[in-house]
């Protein structure tokens, strides 16, 4: 079993504690949140707030994903908001250990995130103080993407690179249950799905079906 985290972004806003239930009925395991600025990423979406009000609503492992540049900026405005693991992108961070460094000092998971084009050996240096690798399938900025088959080596070499340290190695962008099991084969072990599941009949099923992808 790999672990499956239902991205907001896809779910319908007017609706959204009953989205959440309905995820977490369905046995998911994150819940991941898509934070844009408008600047390192060509899209708005919502803000520490918006993951703040959704804290009491659920007891699942809030996933959020920084699609901010310079988040050491904003990681303030974060505080108590009740996320569980924060991702900031390699790419938007000037100094990543003042990043790794807060989010540590709150007891906060650390997660780093990759755009398509970098390589995950820039990671190298901060592999014994980060929780989390995120691989970006897609271009970020926006949900319902196609899923780009060229990351698939990528994957592999972020699964090397981690060995055997206890860093989670998320995929994001583009997973429905054909390119999840490309990814889980690949190494990866969390994996992201907004469209896929949110815009699905059935989304409980996508949910379990994406869960036992490899097997
Ligand atoms: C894209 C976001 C993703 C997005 C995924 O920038 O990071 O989390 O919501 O959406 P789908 O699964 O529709 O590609
Ligand atoms: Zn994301």
């Amino acid at each position: 079993m790999v672990l499956v985290a239902p991205s907001l972004l896809a779910a319908d806003f007017g609706n959204l504690f009953e989205q959440i239930a309905l995820v977490e009925k369905a046995g998911a395991d994150w819940l991941h949140f898509d934070i844009m600025d408008g600047h390192f990423v060509p899209n708005l979406s919502y803000g520490a707030d918006f993951v703040r009000q959704m804290r009491p609503q659920s007891k699942l492992f809030f996933d959020v994903h920084l699609m901010v540049e310079e988040p050491l900026n904003f990681l303030p405005m974060f505080e108590n908001c009740g996320a569980d693991q924060i991702t900031v992108h390699y790419e938007a961070s000037s100094d990543l250990s003042a990043v790794v460094k807060w989010l540590k000092a709150r007891g906060i998971k650390v997660g780093v995130s990759l755009k398509p084009q970098t390589n995950v050996d820039v990671l190298a240096p901060y592999l014994d103080h980060i929780d989390n690798i995120l691989i970006m399938t897609v271009e970020p900025g926006f949900g319902g993407q196609k899923f780009m088959d060229d990351m698939l080596p990528k994957i592999n070499a972020a699964r090397k690179l981690i060995g055997n340290r206890g860093i989670t190695l998320e995929v994001d962008g583009g997973i429905n249950v054909q390119t999840a099991a490309l990814c889980v084969n690949a190494g990866a072990y969390v994996l992201v799905a907004g469209s896929a599941i949110f815009k699905a009949e059935n989304p409980a099923q996508i949910i379990q079906q994406l869960q036992r992808s490899g097997e």
